[in-house]
């Protein structure tokens, strides 16, 4: 897309972004045996595949193709297709696939709309819709026209000090990363309120919108986890960075409230929370 995205063309591209998490949601909730296997594993044995996350991106991706043939799509499990529009839907079929394989209630559709590069440090997210399956509640957001909960609007909580703070977090899959990880919690818990690992960085990100998290922070996001979350914190009055004036991505995301965020990013980066040694 050459020219600048109009409001019009974001409300026509956040009301699809729902449509998509919920439709792939319907399959995933409806589809779900009553034990789900592994398929395949990805960056190590405990990253896994299942055949919903396979069927939900298919899904999603046949929609696109039907209704927006243009647009690029960037997916978990199939990767970028590029499109011509300059609109790329970035798309986690199952963000806490885990949760889905144990069947604890914490997993969702997750679907972003960026426009430019379809990576974190030059993206512009202006839509995103996350489907959280087993609770059957969307959240949406539309740059510059706010952030929803089944339509009602979300706004972060106020920043507040870090020592009562509930912070959200989540860890990678390699011993090498879990074990710096290991070490920056050891010195963050004592820090603040409590700790929640939910398993799914877009419900995270939610979570922080909606205020049932102060903050949440993760070294390892993937596009996909972070795209639709990302947009819909933004409108919600929350801020979504990196460490050491990045923008936020793989390295690190840190989300919530702005006066909150700079002072978690802070300790991160005295931690040395971006390093994998
Ligand atoms: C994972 C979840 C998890 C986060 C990982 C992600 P996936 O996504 O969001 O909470 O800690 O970094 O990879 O693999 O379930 O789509």
């Amino acid at each position: 897309m050459t020219e600048p995205i109009s409001p019009d063309q974001i409300r026509v591209l956040r009301e699809f972004a729902e449509h998509l998490a919920r439709s792939a949601g319907s399959l995933v909730r409806e589809g779900r045996p009553a034990r789900v296997d592994v398929a395949a594993t990805k960056s190590s044995e405990v990253d896994p595949v299942t055949a919903m996350d396979l069927a939900a991106e298919a899904h999603l991706r046949a929609l696109i193709a039907e209704h927006r043939p243009g647009d690029g799509i960037l997916g978990e499990e199939d990767g970028l297709t590029p499109g011509s529009t300059g609109v790329t839907w970035v798309l986690d079929p199952i963000d806490g696939t885990v949760n889905y394989l144990y069947g604890v209630p914490a997993y969702a559709i997750s679907v972003g709309v960026v426009v430019g590069e379809p990576d974190p440090a030059h993206w512009t997210p202006v839509a995103g819709a996350v489907h959280a399956v087993p609770l059957d509640v969307t959240y949406t957001a539309g740059r510059g026209q706010g952030a929803t909960r089944d339509g009602e609007p979300l706004r972060v909580n106020p920043s507040r000090s870090l020592a009562t703070s509930l912070v959200g977090t989540g860890f990678g899959y390699t011993v090498e990363r879990r074990t710096v990880q290991a070490r920056v919690l050891a010195e963050l818990l004592p820090r603040v309120r409590d700790i929640r690992r939910i398993g799914s960085a877009a419900l995270d990100l939610c979570r922080v919108a909606e205020g049932s998290l102060d903050v949440y922070f993760e070294r390892g996001l993937n596009p996909w986890d972070l795209a639709a979350g990302q947009v819909i914190v933004r409108e919600a009055g929350g801020a979504v960075t990196g460490l050491r004036g990045a923008e936020a991505g793989t390295a690190m995301t840190v989300a919530g409230a702005a006066e909150s965020v700079t002072a978690l990013t802070a300790i991160l980066e005295s931690l040395g929370a971006d390093r994998d040694a």
